[in-house]
């Protein structure tokens, strides 16, 4: 059976970005495929400036709203990053493997640590090593496929890197995974500015939907959303980024092709009328769902402590073995 690792960053309010790229493949198909994991991966909420209450806050928010979307604890393991301590006793061997150089070609780090310099804040060395953390997060548990939106597939790739480069030098130790990028909606773009994805940590949050947005202000955000200058509906991300985001959501909500609903609109109130209704159709279960799991913290809590000791039980055995592989003496 395949093994299925997937994380989300407790950075923000997760969005219609990371259920339509990423958490709707882990509900509907990866946990009844596969031996799947899923893991909110708070560490990587360290990474920039933060405040301890709230990443603690939405590291349960994050949790419960992965059970809300449909995850079954039954079928799938979710659990929190920093329960598991393998994931940074490897994350330090892995360091011993990559170099420097690797990191700082990171499109995200180079991304963000423009972003924070730019403020004249100061880089976390945890940004630059973020990648082999993530790398660790999944070698740790062999896995096979790795279920992300687009803007992680860098990152896999790099974790590839790690792999085979560590079974060559120690001896074969780790799985090489592979990225599953989704064929529809792996970048959902930010509603004001279609240049740029929506993303979770952003400050400007009218082009953002997040799950837990009332319905009238997801309608709001959709019908309000930029489109391009033109007025007929076609689908070409290139000089149309925003009708095509439109599209790209409402085929992702409604299971249809992008090009081929651009055929049934004539006017971009239609299109974003229809978007709306498909985006609330999809978003109201979940958060009718989280609004129940919320009455019932114990329930939450006992999923987690549960899935951290099975996520431990099964990191452990991989990371022992990377640790005889690269020279460390064991414990008498
Ligand atoms: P994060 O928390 O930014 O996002 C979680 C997942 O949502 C996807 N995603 C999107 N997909 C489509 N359109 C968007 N606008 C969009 N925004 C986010 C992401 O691609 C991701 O799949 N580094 C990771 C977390 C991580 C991880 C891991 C993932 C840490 N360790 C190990 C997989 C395996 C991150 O920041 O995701």
């Amino acid at each position: 059976m395949p093994r299925i690792f997937s994380g989300i960053k407790p950075t923000g309010h997760l969005t219609l970005g990371n259920y339509l790229g990423a958490v709707r493949q882990w509900v509907d198909v990866d946990q009844h495929k596969a031996d799947a994991l899923f893991c909110v991966v708070d560490l990587h909420a360290l990474t920039v400036d933060h405040d301890p209450a709230r990443v603690r806050r939405l590291s349960r928010q994050a949790a419960t709203l992965l059970l809300a979307a449909g995850l079954e604890p039954a079928r799938c393991t979710v659990f929190v990053q920093s329960h598991v301590h393998e994931h940074t006793r490897l994350a330090y061997l892995l360091e011993c493997t990559a170099s420097d150089g690797e990191m700082r070609r990171m499109i995200q780090y180079k991304e963000k640590s423009a972003r924070e310099r730019a403020v004249g804040g100061n880089v976390r060395l945890s940004l630059l090593t973020y990648p082999v953390l993530m790398a660790a997060d999944i070698l740790a548990y062999a896995a096979d496929e790795v279920p992300v939106g687009d803007d992680q597939a860098q990152h896999v790739e790099l974790t590839r890197d790690l792999a085979v480069r560590f079974n060559q030098r120690y001896g074969r130790t780790f799985t090489v995974p592979k990225a599953v990028v989704p064929a529809v909606a792996a970048r959902v773009m930010d509603l004001q500015d279609p240049l740029s994805k929506m993303g979770k940590s952003h400050a400007e949050t009218a082009g953002i939907v997040y799950l837990l947005d009332e319905a009238d202000i997801v309608r709001k955000k959709i019908m309000r959303a930029v489109t391009d200058s033109g007025s007929d509906v076609v689908y070409d991300p290139e000089e149309r980024p925003g009708v095509a985001n439109l599209l790209e959501i409402l085929a992702a909500c409604t299971g249809g092709k992008p090009a081929d609903l651009a055929e049934h609109y004539s006017s971009y109130g239609a299109l974003k009328q229809d978007t709306a209704d498909a985006v609330l159709a999809l978003l109201q279960p979940v958060r009718d769902r989280h609004a129940e799991l919320c009455a019932d913290p114990g329930y939450v809590d006992a999923v987690l402590r549960e899935g951290a000791e099975r996520a431990r039980s099964l990191a452990r055995p991989t990371v022992d073995a990377a640790y005889a592989a690269i020279g460390l003496m064991p414990p008498a």
